[in-house]
């Protein structure tokens, strides 16, 4: 790894807006030390009603913006920008790790008795290459369903996460996988590990539900010990930063972590302009 990168440099995670606190959680559970900087692009949240070049464009620029601040690496905490531009990224910025998330079809497949498992997941997620390949790697002869949950984003980014507007999105998705017999539903975006309780009540007990972020966390402690020796030096600050409205992240933050934290706001045409330092 390049010299430039100290341990005390953050890892810069991004997502549309509040999803990505769900794998930020875990990541502070098992890298306590490392500094994080945390962007959500509320502005242009949800991202996965875009188009997949629009959120790659999107990706693009925050992954830049984050490398102008002095990120060491890059942790996309978001299945919908991952599928977008996890590869984009990586072929664009070879000398940065990147942490990307796609669904967790392979433990799935791994785990399912009855042969049928559920994806939920956002339509840019399904229509990406990454998901189909997936899916053909990990799950011969399994009945991999796929749901969108349309309209659950931005219920959770309201922070209503109990509220009957999710429950019956929810059912709408699972009911019909929940016929066709699943007893394994992978949460293929990363707002949903915050509806789980709802999601465990439409599907019964007998259905396990599966949440990547443990094992995403993993990976990043792995590969940031490959970047920077361990978090050694670093103090285990994180900064948070919206392109929306600073209450609409603080709320989040006080709902789903339970965390008064303070919050910049950054208006996209500044991301845009401080974006284009990093690597020109
Ligand atoms: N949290 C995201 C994901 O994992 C993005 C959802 C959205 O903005 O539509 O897919």
């Amino acid at each position: 790894m390049s010299s430039q990168f100290h341990s005390s440099s953050p890892i810069g995670l991004f997502d549309s807006g509040v999803g990505g606190l769900s794998v930020l959680r875990e990541i502070r559970q098992q890298l306590p030390h490392e500094n994080i900087l945390y962007f959500a692009d509320q502005i242009h949240v949800p991202y996965g009603a875009r188009t997949l070049e629009e959120v790659r464009a999107l990706s693009e620029t925050i992954t830049r913006w984050l490398l102008a601040q002095g990120a060491k690496m890059i942790v996309i905490p978001c299945n919908t920008a991952s599928a977008a531009a996890l590869h984009f990224l990586r072929q664009k910025f070879p000398e940065v790790p990147f942490v990307g998330m796609e669904p967790a079809v392979k433990p799935a497949a791994e785990q399912t008795q009855t042969g049928v498992v559920g994806v939920l997941a956002t339509p840019v997620t399904f229509q990406g290459e990454l998901y189909a390949s997936v899916v053909e790697r990990f799950a011969q002869g399994v009945n991999v369903l796929q749901h969108t949950c349309p309209g659950l984003v931005n219920e959770i980014e309201q922070g209503a996460v109990h509220g009957n507007g999710a429950r019956h999105i929810l059912e709408d998705a699972l009911h019909p996988m929940l016929n066709q017999g699943i007893d394994t539903v992978v949460l293929g975006c990363t707002h949903y590990p915050f509806v789980i309780p709802l999601i465990q009540e439409i599907a019964g007990p007998n259905v396990r539900v599966i949440d990547p972020s443990p094992a995403v966390a993993r990976q990043v402690g792995r590969m940031v010990g490959e970047a920077s020796g361990e978090g050694q030096g670093a103090r285990g600050e994180v900064r948070f930063l919206t392109t929306g409205a600073v209450e609409q992240l603080q709320r989040g933050l006080r709902n789903l972590l339970n965390l008064e934290a303070p919050v910049e706001a950054r208006p996209w045409n500044l991301i845009e302009k401080e974006a284009s330092f990093y690597g020109k």
